[in-house]
């Protein structure tokens, strides 16, 4: 993962880049570095941990520069220390470099160069680069750029690398595979460069998004040139960004989740905005029109994604296929890949991704496409791999996430699969007038119920007071309630670092109801529907065992209140539409038991939001 951030031109680099590591600190937080160029002399300056341990650590040093890189690490290969920590540089200090990937030959590629008499500092795949492009220089006498090239041509792997040379100190050379780069065109012929446009946005919009296998060079004289490996040259496609600034802030709140899951009433109206409406009885996804028949004919749909983003595929599956009556399978992307599944050109490929950027995703797309198939996509992040990659897709449209914990995003991915789901229902006629206008209704009205769940915000805080110290919970769930038990159980563990498990309701009397004693909170859904009955039943069992249960239910019910430790009443809806509502609850929760066993909420440990790594 990592983010790079680096900038050239007449300003003061430091301010910049410290700034733009900030920003991009989501991405990994083991180390953070900086590479400034001054008076013909590399600056270098990295500590283990987070960038405010760097901040702190350059506070005296020398930080004047107009030109500079930075980086801050999510570890691949080698511990999280100092030495390991981005920039690496030449033995001779001429040249420095930040790395976001990994290097997968890099250990054939050291072995060359010990031989070749070069001596290793660190233990990551990142320093060969640095020295490849030191040897190839000085072996082939060439410029850096073409050394960059020539280098990257003998690796395998994934990259974006930003270079930076006290030979060209007008320049700095940068190039992706795999790994995202984007750089900013700033107003007084200065540039600036980053994993995503977060550190650029509030300095310029005018952005390119490097390629795959593209290198950059970025020269204060000649401005900004492209050309892919095989060194042919290519016109920038300059884009303009429609990211505020205001949305990378944490806008009075304490922390980013937070922000984040008070933003779904909003984040969840900007998803359909546009898409629907429920007066006029209209649903459009302009993104994938042209595929909806191919999606209604197809015999199967495949959707592929990582952790949260499965989770939405999960609850996907139940809306395609119940609604609309299409066959969908819903895999790991990491496991996809690697089983030679079977694809052909009739099938569809979903990838939900809210980075669009998870590497394993990218790599079950690159992988679906290859055999011919349609690939689509469900992205948050706007102009992502995966977004440019899929012959078409839906944007979630839920702003920026930076919170680790993915919050918004899932709500506003399973509304976008909701509206895709109707829309192919309605279409090939599965669903009747009368069930397509009450489900544009009930979704019309969702941002104001989940306000109401929102305001419950109270209970589920004295909740999380009482079970804050448990060391393992279980959440259940059946039907489309078994994602969000899977989602809850998954949010608790990844913040609090509580072990928690999600399972069918139904599963518990095959084995995990052998876990069950007084200590043991359950956290069940337990709204109204089709297996009501069936949940109410599978409490009881639980009860029986004297385990805890905190039930979400919906508003009025009184059979639950009757049995369960504690309730949370969400407001009726469309059985459809319960996981937006039924997951905030669990938000909610992990978000408090996080805060209240001092956990870093926001950048939870060995985690980062976006893994750019396989
Ligand atoms: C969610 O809380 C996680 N941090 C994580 O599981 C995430 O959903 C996963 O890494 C997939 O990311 P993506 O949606 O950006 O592809
Ligand atoms: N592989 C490099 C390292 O471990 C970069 C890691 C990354 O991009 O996640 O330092």
């Amino acid at each position: 993962m990592c983010g790079i951030v680096a900038y050239i031109g007449k300003k003061q680099a430091y301010p910049i880049i410290l700034k733009g590591l900030k920003r991009l600190e989501y991405r990994g937080y083991d180390s953070a570095g900086i590479a400034l160029l001054h008076d013909n002399q590399i600056n270098l300056y990295k500590r283990q941990g987070k960038v405010a341990n760097l901040e702190e650590f350059a506070a005296n040093k020398d930080l004047n520069g107009t030109s500079g890189i930075g980086h801050t690490r999510w570890a691949t290969h080698g511990a999280p220390n100092d030495v390991n920590a981005h920039p690496h540089y030449s033995t001779d200090g001429n040249l420095a470099l930040i790395h976001n990937g990994i290097i997968e030959n890099y250990d054939t590629l050291r072995k060359e160069l010990i031989l070749h008499g070069y001596v290793f500092k660190s233990e990551t795949d990142t320093e060969v680069l640095v020295h490849l492009i030191d040897d190839i220089q000085k072996n082939e006498h060439v410029s850096i750029a073409e050394a960059v090239r020539l280098a990257l041509l003998n690796v395998v792997g994934a990259y974006a690398i930003v270079v930076i040379s006290k030979e060209n100190p007008n320049q700095l050379i940068a190039a992706r595979k795999s790994s995202p780069l984007v750089v900013g065109i700033g107003g007084e012929g200065d540039f600036y460069l980053a994993s995503d446009a977060t550190p650029i946005v509030e300095y310029t919009k005018r952005v390119v998004y490097l390629e795959d296998e593209e290198i950059a060079i970025v020269d204060l004289n000649d401005g900004l040139k492209i050309f892919n490996i095989n060194n042919q040259e290519k016109t920038p496609y300059i884009q303009q960004l429609e990211l505020q600034l205001e949305a990378l802030e944490k806008g009075g709140y304490e922390h980013f989740m937070l922000k984040e899951i008070h933003e779904q009433p909003r984040s969840i109206r900007d998803c359909f905005r546009g898409r629907m409406n429920a007066d006029e009885g209209w649903v459009s996804l302009g993104g994938i029109k042209e595929y909806e028949q191919k999606m209604i004919n197809a015999q199967r749909i495949v959707m592929v994604a990582c952790g949260t983003s499965w989770h939405a595929c999960l609850v996907g599956e139940y809306l395609f296929e119940d609604l609309a009556r299409i066959n969908v399978e819903v895999e790991y992307a990491s496991e996809f890949r690697y089983r030679n599944p079977i694809i052909n050109e009739n099938d569809i490929v979903i990838a939900v991704s809210q980075s669009g950027e998870t590497a394993d995703t990218m790599a079950a797309l690159e992988l679906a496409k290859s055999k011919g198939a349609t690939i689509l996509g469900i992205c948050n992040v706007v102009g992502s791999s995966i977004s440019r990659i899929t012959d078409a897709g839906s944007y979630t449209h839920a702003g920026p996430e930076i919170g680790v914990a993915s919050t918004k995003a899932f709500t506003a991915q399973v509304t976008v699969l909701t509206l895709m789901a109707v829309s192919l229902a309605h279409k090939k006629g599965t669903i009747s007038e009368t069930k397509f206008h009450t489900m544009l209704a009930e979704l019309e009205a969702i941002p104001e119920k989940v306000k109401m769940v929102l305001e419950k915000n109270d209970i589920i805080e004295k909740i999380a007071l009482e079970y804050k110290d448990a060391t393992n919970a279980l959440y259940l769930g059946r039907g489309s309630s078994f994602p969000v038990a899977l989602e809850g159980a998954l949010k608790l563990k990844e913040i609090s670092y509580i072990h928690a498990e999600g399972y069918p309701a139904a599963e518990m009397k095959h084995g995990p109801i052998a876990l069950i004693d007084e200590e043991m909170p359950v956290f069940v859904i337990a709204t109204k529907g089709t297996s009501y009955e069936k949940v109410v039943s599978n409490i009881q069992e639980v009860k029986a065992r004297k385990g805890k249960i905190i039930a979400i239910v919906t508003e009025g019910d009184e059979t639950v209140k009757e049995i369960a430790d504690h309730v949370i009443e969400i407001p009726d809806t469309d059985e459809h539409l319960v996981p937006i509502l039924a997951t905030i609850p669990f938000q909610l929760l992990s978000y408090h038991i996080a805060v209240m066993r001092g956990c870093n909420v926001d950048q939870p440990r060995n985690l980062a939001k976006s893994v750019t790594v396989e």
